[in-house]
């Protein structure tokens, strides 16, 4: 896939998901962070940010009354909406994509490590190791990321995420995930990514080039 692609397709995701480009770029960088950490290779390191920019690609063949219903979602409707990992997975795939990391994090980012997630239920390490570690990063974004309730995203958002974190890990998520993560917060490595990347400052949408730019400008590199 090429990086223009690429762009496109996130693009057509944030119009219909009503996501915005601060959230795509966010969790690549979330990505990009512990995957470096764990000393996967440059062209893993691609490859993975691509499948987290593009993780909720399967949310393009749900309707926009159930994604974007403003109101809590009947059983029957959640139901449509579980389909997403698997669709986006279908999508991939007839896009020619091979790389398993990749497909591994779309298909299975909404399981949980106590085999209660969907689609599959799968539990513990039947679940790929990039999508476990893709189900923390996401959830910290939703729990960190600015509503209209939650202007700040400070110090206080990003402890109160991780002490969730910690309080799932062994259920809902892997705890060597939660803990890698946890000592990456710690270290003040993430802080760029919460404080520069939050919704109240107007992002252009998404491109590789671009984000590669700003993170460098921004940590000085
Ligand atoms: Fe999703």
């Amino acid at each position: 896939m090429t990086p223009g692609q690429v762009v496109e397709l996130v693009q057509q995701i944030e119009v219909k998901d009503l996501s915005t480009a601060a959230h795509t770029w966010r969790v690549v960088l979330y990505t990009r962070a512990v995957f470096e950490e764990l000393g996967s290779s440059g062209a893993e390191i691609t490859a993975l940010t691509q499948g987290a920019a593009l993780h909720d690609i399967g949310k393009l063949d749900i309707p926009d009354h159930i994604l974007q219903k403003p109101a809590k979602l009947t059983d029957d409707e959640f139901e449509i909406i579980k389909i997403h990992p698997v669709s986006g997975y279908a999508r991939l795939l007839q896009m020619g994509v091979e790389d398993d990391a990749v497909l591994d994090l779309v298909r299975y980012h909404h399981e949980r490590w106590d085999g209660k997630g969907y689609p599959f239920g799968l539990a513990g390490e039947d679940i790929p190791s990039a999508a476990r570690f893709f189900a923390v990063i996401d959830s910290f974004d939703a729990m960190t990321s600015v509503r209209p309730y939650r202007k700040e995203v400070g110090a206080e958002a990003g402890d109160r995420a991780i002490a969730q974190l910690e309080q799932g890990a062994g259920s809902q998520y892997d705890p060597e995930c939660v803990e890698m993560f946890t000592h990456l917060y710690r270290s003040g490595e993430l802080d760029y990514i919460l404080h520069h990347f939050n919704d109240t400052v107007p992002l252009p949408s998404f491109g590789v080039n671009e984000v590669e730019r700003l993170r460098a400008e921004i940590k000085g590199e």
